[in-house]
């Protein structure tokens, strides 16, 4: 399962993405963590030192393609591969507990079994559709490559706002989870990525965070309505974390932590459509082509659709 973490800067989308994460790695299954930030802090949430941080995604795009297409004979080579092109038959498909060279070379893992990948640092501008090295391209190659079930969780903080919408990305999860603060700004990108969101089929659950107190909470159930799915306080194990001093989940305020388990258990109950999932690969790799892919590649992009390719998990069965 695919859970997305986005929101304003400041919201607690890496806080929240990392104790998520964490909680999960505890009472779950695998998890992979990818930063997709702009800040790229997630490693330091998760505990990892400066030191022990991955190789970045971005920094190795053409190592990552040429992995991923495998001898799928429509991905003629990587210069011709961008961040939409979709699997078919002879590419590399992961599993999120596989030893793969993806996982193997540009994961590490923490003390509590997290695996963290990072796209490495970049810029509003890198968010664009007609960036050909897009850094968080990566992450959507990966994510179109995945195959994942039940009870195994990536977990991607992200960034909002309406640049993110310019590629597909937004609609590889199977729930994203929007975090909030109790401040007008804080709703307002909600509405913002409700309208975008809604056209895509997109899952939605806001949660509340650094809440203090019941008005708080009025005051997102007014402005968010039964999109408000949980609510975080203001949490003084995760300042005391800030500060340096070490931290447990079990040093989390017991509604933090409950607000932890209905969230995993939120994300359980989500149905996994690959129907949708394959026809909004085909979709965005479309749009993106004819955007700005074709003429930058010189290649009609559409050929790399292979359109007896079947999403989901039945074709890692057959090529093992
Ligand atoms: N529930 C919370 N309680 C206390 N502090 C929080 C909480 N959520 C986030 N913070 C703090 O708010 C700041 C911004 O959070 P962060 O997760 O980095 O936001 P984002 O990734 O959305 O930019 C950080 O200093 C973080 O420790
Ligand atoms: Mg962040």
């Amino acid at each position: 399962m695919r859970v997305a973490f986005v929101g304003k800067g400041g919201s607690g989308k890496t806080t929240l993405s990392a104790l998520f994460a964490r909680y999960t790695a505890a009472h779950g299954g695998p998890v992979v963590a990818i930063d997709a930030d702009i800040n790229q802090h997630l490693a330091m949430v998760l505990g990892l030192g400066e030191h022990e941080l991955p190789r970045t995604l971005g920094g190795h795009l053409p190592e990552i393609k040429d992995y991923l297409r495998g001898d799928n004979p429509r991905v003629a080579d990587t210069a011709s591969m961008v961040k939409t092109t979709p699997p078919g038959r002879g590419s590399r498909l992961l599993r999120l507990d596989g030893d793969d060279p993806i996982h193997e070379g540009f994961a590490v893992t923490t003390a509590e079994g997290v695996r963290l990948m990072v796209t490495g640092p970049f810029t509003e501008s890198d968010l664009g559709v007609s960036c050909y090295h897009s850094k968080v391209g990566a992450v959507e190659l990966y994510l179109n490559h995945l195959v994942d079930g039940a009870g195994e969780y990536a977990v991607i903080d992200m960034t909002a706002g309406a640049d993110s919408f310019a590629s597909g990305l937004f609609t590889r999860f199977d729930l994203t989870v929007l975090v909030a603060e109790p401040t007008r700004q804080g709703v307002g990108v909600y509405r913002q990525y409700r309208d975008y969101a809604a056209d895509f089929g997109v899952s939605i659950a806001v949660v509340g965070n650094k809440v203090h107190g019941p008005g708080d909470v009025d005051f997102l159930r007014d402005h968010v309505g039964d999109d408000l799915f949980v609510c975080f306080e203001h949490s003084a194990a995760v300042r005391a974390m800030e500060q340096g001093r070490p931290f447990t989940l079990a040093d989390l305020e017991p509604a933090n932590r409950d607000g932890l388990a209905r969230l995993l258990d939120r994300v359980d109950a989500q149905p996994k459509d690959w129907e949708k999932f394959g026809r909004q690969t085909v979709e965005f790799h479309l749009r993106n082509a004819e955007a700005w892919a074709n003429r930058a590649t010189g290649a009609d992009l559409k050929a790399q659709i292979d359109p007896e390719f079947v999403y989901g998990p039945t074709p890692l069965a057959v090529t093992g």
